[in-house]
């Protein structure tokens, strides 16, 4: 039989949960994915907020799921399992009755399992699972899922850490990083682990360099208050961009289980070479968008959209990263991220170094070194770019070419969702593509020397154009090692 599941949504009536949960688990629903005995409980803070819950959540499903997806009787079939319940976190007597009520009968018993997902701020984390101690609601079959920012440096991340670990395992605590759940990031593994092609050549020998860019068009969508207190280098760097290095560096773990892949990882993490202050505008570059044109019309600079007269928060960033190990002693790890860019394009680039010696003539033209681009964003797709013979022509004349796997092209059903994906791991109690609380203090230890280094030199972010690639000096950290940023653009098929 289906084991039976009370899956409570803190912060049922945020951004998040309207935005990508609630869509996240009608889909699993309408792909008959979830178990049967499911019961989805989002927490409201007030009456009203209670009896409007099911039209708004009807409206937010409309909203953000893709129009082929809509169904209104399964949208109708799947809200009959969501319970709009009264929740106050602060108030430990009246604030939490109905919870207590409906999920204490479940605690305890082992056919029945309890998973506690804060879609909260972290200063709640805490005090929440306070309160669920109280009130009896954890047991060894309880879960906690926490969504990011945790922390705002290592002393503060630890602290939230440390206060969840006093109510929950580690093996009962799922950190989030919605990167970890898009398909291409889980196809790397498969890519890098089952193909003896590239795991052969993953190393200092023969890649030259590795980029990873997260690039957004967005600015700041209404979470100014947040923004300017992290910037990019928290917002995305800490987490997200230094989780995809991992991936990219981690040696292969013996098993595909989270203990084992966990343990790379953090060994990564653990091997980041330290910038030093004096070395900081050297390898790290700060940007802050002004006015400029995206996608077509005029958009406000960063400040203007703040509503401040000043702020030196970047949002933008570009770091020179070394791992200190073996396999990639002294290869490049180029990170970038920024908001109002020219495109939407998240994309890690392995560029191969050159072949040693070249059999052909010069007229036949120069070989260009093979390059593997693994597209997360706007499609998932892996191309290896190679040199090829130009067919029309009966001279030899090299021409490169681009071997393509479209993921969203091959799988015309599949819609990708990465939180569709993480709601079923934590379901399924497997913690693989979560992060352990060790690897989130070590992405801080390298992340807050930067902090502290820009914050000593006085080192203002650069302005770029709204619209455009960022700062200058982005291309200059690149173009000073006599290398640059591959764009994603259709004339890249062409270099
Ligand atoms: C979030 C950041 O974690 O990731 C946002 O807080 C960012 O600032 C978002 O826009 C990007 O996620 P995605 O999946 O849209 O690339």
């Amino acid at each position: 039989m289906d084991k039976h599941i009370d899956l409570v949504l803190f912060g049922g009536t945020g951004d998040l949960t309207m935005r990508k949960l609630l869509p996240a688990l009608y889909r699993a629903y309408a792909e008959n994915t979830l178990p049967e005995n499911l019961k989805i409980f989002t927490t409201c803070r007030s009456e009203k907020q209670k009896s409007d819950y099911l039209s708004n959540a009807e409206t937010a499903l409309n909203k953000f799921l893709n129009s082929s997806e809509i169904d209104s009787e399964k949208i109708a079939q799947f809200l009959s399992l969501v319970c709009p319940i009264l929740v106050d976190i602060n108030d430990s007597d009246s604030g939490w009755v109905g919870l207590s009520d409906s999920i204490s009968i479940g605690v305890g018993d082992s056919s029945r399992e309890q998973i506690y997902y804060f879609a909260i701020a972290p200063s709640l984390f805490s005090i929440c699972c306070q309160q669920l101690d109280e009130k009896k609601l954890i047991g060894k079959n309880s879960r906690v899922v926490l969504e990011k920012p945790i922390g705002y440096d290592k002393t503060s991340a630890e602290e939230i850490n440390e206060s969840v670990a006093r109510y929950f395992k580690e093996e009962q605590t799922f950190r989030i990083d919605h990167y970890l759940g898009k398909e291409t990031v889980q196809n790397l593994m498969i890519l890098r682990f089952s193909n003896l092609l590239f795991e052969n050549m993953w190393d200092r020998n023969s890649i030259d360099h590795i980029q990873i860019s997260l690039n957004e068009t967005v600015g700041l969508e209404g979470r100014a208050g947040f923004y300017d207190d992290a910037g990019a280098l928290r917002d995305m760097v800490q987490n997200h961009l230094l989780q995809l290095l991992c991936l990219v560096a981690m040696e292969p773990p013996n098993q595909n289980n989270s203990a084992n892949i966990r343990a790379e990882k953090l060994k990564v993490l653990r091997s980041l070479r330290l910038i030093a202050q004096s070395e900081i505008k050297q390898h790290t570059i700060r940007g802050q968008y002004v006015t400029g044109e995206a996608g077509g019309k005029l958009v406000p600079g960063y400040l203007e959209e703040l509503d401040k007269p000043e702020s030196f928060c970047e949002t933008f960033v570009a770091i020179r990263a070394f791992v200190d190990n073996w396999r990639w002693k002294d290869v490049p790890f180029y990170l970038r991220t920024g908001k109002r860019l020219k495109q939407r394009v998240a994309e890690i680039v392995v560029q191969f170094k050159p072949i040693t010696h070249s059999i052909y003539s010069q007229s036949a033209g120069e070989p260009v070194p093979n390059k593997l681009v693994i597209q997360l964003q706007p499609e998932e797709k892996i191309q290896l770019y190679l040199n090829s013979k130009d067919l029309g022509k009966s001279e030899v004349k090299l021409q490169p070419a681009v071997l393509d796997l479209n993921l969203t092209g091959n799988f015309k059903h599949f819609h990708s969702d990465a939180y569709k994906r993480l709601l079923l791991d934590v379901i399924n109690d497997d913690a693989s593509l979560f992060i352990h609380r060790d690897e989130v203090k070590s992405a801080w230890g390298w992340i807050d020397p930067i902090i502290e280094s820009w914050k000593q030199e006085n080192y203002e972010p650069e302005l770029y154009r709204s619209g455009s690639w960022g700062p200058e000096s982005s291309n200059d950290l690149l173009s000073e090692d006599g290398r640059k940023w591959h764009l994603a653009t259709e004339e890249n098929c062409n270099e």
